[in-house]
């Protein structure tokens, strides 16, 4: 049987790897992007995916990039939206697909932090919108959190989840449609916690990172937070949390640490300096250290037949 067409609105950072991901499981893709030069770099960005992976090219011939949403995503079962992060652009790309496929066409947004349910708002058939959260990049991590909005129908959750398990991703299923999902909410609880930690002398970013890489995070891939609670025992837990919680930081809204850092200029990488300093040399070791070690756990769950 001959797998659906996908639709993926926008090439840039996300879309192309999704593309990527949908054309290497066998389907057609149809892309939309507006800018010609991203339409022109599509298929060598492809190409170096599939050289980092070791795939056969060949997959790349099922991808055809458009400067029209229409004929991107004609007699697409599944479209995915990867524009930027803006509602009202997001909510007029919708109307759009919306009248340009079926009315059992499921249409997923990408978005990191807007709801789905504001994003479809105005649409009719509001029950096949639903969140597909990919994260980046996203043909190397496997989650995809698929989040169901109070309109989405569980048939919509079912087609999505089946559809990403069989393109060799790993679907959970968010059952309502939070700020942050799932993930984002885990992955900044942790650095509110972390900032603090700087902010209030305890220790530097660095040794912040050292006690995360070397420490719990060396076996959270393969062992998670509540895991790793049944492990050691609840009881454990609760001891350990009747003493530390009171402890943890409670600022509201974001810490000013992170906000006077912002203010002087200290943007990260890309200025030499956010919570550590870093050389341009430095940070593109940091940049391909993770690219490496990605596709190398991307290429090792491949050839083992797993998506985690
Ligand atoms: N970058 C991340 O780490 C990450 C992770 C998860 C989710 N997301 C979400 O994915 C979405 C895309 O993020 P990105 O990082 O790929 O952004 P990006 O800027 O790299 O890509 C957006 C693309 O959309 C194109 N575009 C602009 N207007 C358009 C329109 N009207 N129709 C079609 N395409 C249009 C742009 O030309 C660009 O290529 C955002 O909602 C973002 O929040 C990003």
């Amino acid at each position: 049987m001959s797998k659906e067409k996908i639709g993926v609105i926008g090439a840039g950072l996300m879309g192309h790897g999704i593309a990527y991901l949908f054309a290497a499981a066998g389907h057609e893709v149809g892309v939309f992007e507006l800018s010609a030069d991203l339409r022109a770099s599509l298929p060598q960005r492809l190409r170096t995916i599939a050289d980092l992976l070791g795939d056969d090219p060949a997959c790349l011939d099922r991808v055809r990039v458009h400067d029209q949403l229409a004929p991107a995503v004609r007699d697409a079962g599944f479209v995915v939206e990867a524009a930027p992060e803006k509602l009202a652009l997001k909510q007029s790309i919708f109307a759009d697909l919306e009248a340009n496929v079926a009315a059992d066409t499921i249409l997923a947004s990408n978005s990191s932090a807007i709801p789905s349910t504001d994003i479809g708002r105005h649409l009719k058939h509001r029950e096949r919108v639903v969140g597909a959260h990919f994260w980046n990049p996203p043909h190397l991590v496997p989650l995809v959190e698929v989040i169901q909005t109070a309109l989405t129908s569980l048939e919509i959750v079912t087609r999505t989840m089946n559809l990403l398990r069989e393109a060799g991703m790993k679907p959970v299923h968010v059952r309502k449609d939070i700020p942050g999902f799932i993930g984002n909410r885990l992955q900044h609880a942790l650095k509110r916690e972390a900032i603090a930690l700087v902010a209030d002398g305890i220790c530097d970013a660095e040794t912040v990172d050292d006690v995360v890489k070397s420490g719990f995070g060396a076996r959270l891939a393969v062992l998670g937070p509540l895991e790793q609670s049944d492990l050691v025992g609840l009881d454990l837990t609760l001891n350990i949390h009747d003493v530390l919680i009171e402890h943890l930081d409670r600022t509201a809204g974001p810490h000013p640490y992170l906000r006077e850092r912002v203010a002087q200029g200290k943007l990260g990488m890309k200025s030499g300096e956010g919570f550590r300093r870093w050389t341009p040399q430095q940070a593109d070791e940091v940049r391909e250290r993770l690219r490496r070690f990605l596709a190398d756990m991307a290429k090792a769950r491949k050839s083992a037949g797993r998506t985690t």
